[in-house]
């Protein structure tokens, strides 16, 4: 619903329009005074104000001067009785969207309004999608932010060895990507290899290449990764796993960025950044002696940790929207979203696979619903099961000892019950919580309730 406030002090004004726009569901909110109605603006965050130049208390200019002062993002339409053209072009100076006279022309208003809250929207959108264009690494959390504020740091700095921790699933690749592609490399290759996928004479031989005749099946020349990627970016996935005797050989080429091939006596001199990833602790691997110690401290001059979706829900919901978007596409659905239900059991799941589970879930309740929203009927029973459960014992406030959840997810839980019954309205929902409505907004907010 868009918001309007209305300050002017003429009661018959205030009724008019107060009835239109309530009559046009727009969430209407009045003010008798300035003072009055730059205190609601603060609280009531407003997509647009109704501002009449003449108040008993301030005139219209110093309000708007006042507004701006506060951050106000609110789109002003002022309104007077007697326009002067020359009031009129202060006030757009002043950052006014529209001057109109009184008395106002009711269809005249609403094509204007409708026409901002359009251009917000458009605006709001065109951000996001921006802001996603520019960061593949979708996320809002402080968390998310740090590391894309951590994977510009890297990308500035080309050389630099990055040893990436995340649980799997965590998005340790596509951050790998990303920084090769802000990186001044992006125009070389960048080259992955998995460290548990091969044994350890191919795995060899697949990163540095070998001598035709070097072995028994080395009939021809073969270039390493290292090589293909001179001037690149290496990706070495799940590094813990590199076996004991290729790990001298890499700390030779992190060192001194050159190698031999197998077989061969030539060094071979590249320049290559690596990344690793690792989603155990590499520490442990050495107290275990799976792992050198030289290789790992020349590995973690700069780690970059990938935190599990379960540390940062406030993703969840960005990530939902952004994979929604993503398969409706390819799989040629109309899906808007899903019931608030569903939602809630999507962010209270600890999602033990995280992000690639989270996709997979999205993917596999988009191709059985045949709805245009996702419920919870579509999601499977891990997810579902717990709330089940909780269901059918009735709301009770005791909680079984395996069913314990962190306070903010019972709390966003609660929120969005009492919102949703109360078809949204703002209002009535923060008396019910007992909470002023401005702070009802920010845990909206806070939760990606919308
Ligand atoms: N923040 C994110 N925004 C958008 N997509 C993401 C994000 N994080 C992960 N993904 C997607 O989730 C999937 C898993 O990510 P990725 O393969 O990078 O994880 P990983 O940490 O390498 O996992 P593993 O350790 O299992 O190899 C991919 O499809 C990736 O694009
Ligand atoms: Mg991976």
């Amino acid at each position: 619903m868009p918001r309007i406030l209305i300050i002017d002090d003429e009661e018959s004004v205030r009724f008019t329009l107060r009835h239109r726009f309530s009559s046009r569901a727009w969430d209407v909110m009045d003010a008798e005074t300035a003072e009055s109605g730059i205190r609601l603006a603060d609280e009531f965050a407003p997509d647009v104000i109704l501002l009449d130049m003449r108040l008993p208390d301030k005139d219209g200019m110093e309000t708007l001067r006042e507004l701006k002062k506060r951050n106000c993002t609110a789109a002003v339409v002022f309104m007077t009785a007697w326009g002067s053209i020359s009031s009129a072009v202060d006030a757009i100076k002043l950052g006014a969207e529209q001057y109109l006279t009184k008395p106002v022309e009711l269809v005249e208003l609403d094509a204007l309004t409708d026409r901002i809250i359009e251009t917000r929207k458009l605006k709001i959108e065109n951000l996001y999608y921006q802001e996603r264009m520019d960061h593949p690494v979708v996320g809002v959390s402080k968390e998310i932010q740090k590391l894309h504020r951590m994977i510009d740091l890297m990308a500035e700095n080309a050389d630099t060895t990055v040893l990436l921790f995340g649980e799997s699933g965590t998005g340790k690749e596509l951050v790998s990507r990303e920084i090769h592609r802000r990186s001044m490399r992006r125009e070389r290759p960048f080259l992955d290899i998995n460290c548990s996928a091969l044994p350890e004479t191919l795995l060899e031989s697949e990163m540095f290449g070998h001598e035709r005749g070097a072995f028994t099946d080395a009939r021809e020349l073969k270039r390493g990764l290292f090589e293909v990627a001179d001037g690149g970016t290496v990706f070495l996935d799940e590094i813990g796993e590199m076996p004991l005797s290729v790990q001298p050989k890499l700390l030779r080429v992190l060192e001194t960025l050159s190698f031999k091939r197998v077989g061969g006596t030539r060094d071979i001199q590249v320049n290559v950044r690596i990344i690793a990833a690792t989603n155990r602790e590499l520490g442990k691997a050495v107290d275990a002696g799976s792992f050198r110690d030289d290789l790992y401290y020349r590995l973690k001059v700069f780690p970059v940790v990938i935190p599990p979706l379960r540390e940062r829900r406030d993703d969840i919901q960005i990530l939902t929207d952004y994979f929604v978007g993503q398969f409706n596409v390819s799989l040629k659905k109309n899906i808007t979203g899903f019931t608030p239900e569903a939602m809630s059991l999507m962010t209270g799941y600890p999602w033990p696979g995280n992000v690639r589970e989270l996709k997979n879930v999205i993917e596999r309740a988009m191709v059985l619903s045949k709805n245009t929203v996702i419920d919870p009927e579509m999601l499977p029973r891990e997810i579902v099961g717990k709330w089940e459960e909780r269901h059918d014992s009735g709301r009770s406030t005791r909680v079984a000892s395996d069913d314990k959840r962190p306070l903010r997810d019972v709390e966003r839980e609660y929120i969005l019950d009492v919102f949703t019954s109360e078809n949204k309205n703002r209002s009535t929902t923060a008396r019910i919580l007992g909470i002023s409505r401005s702070t009802l907004q920010e845990k909206l907010k806070k939760f990606g309730i919308t």
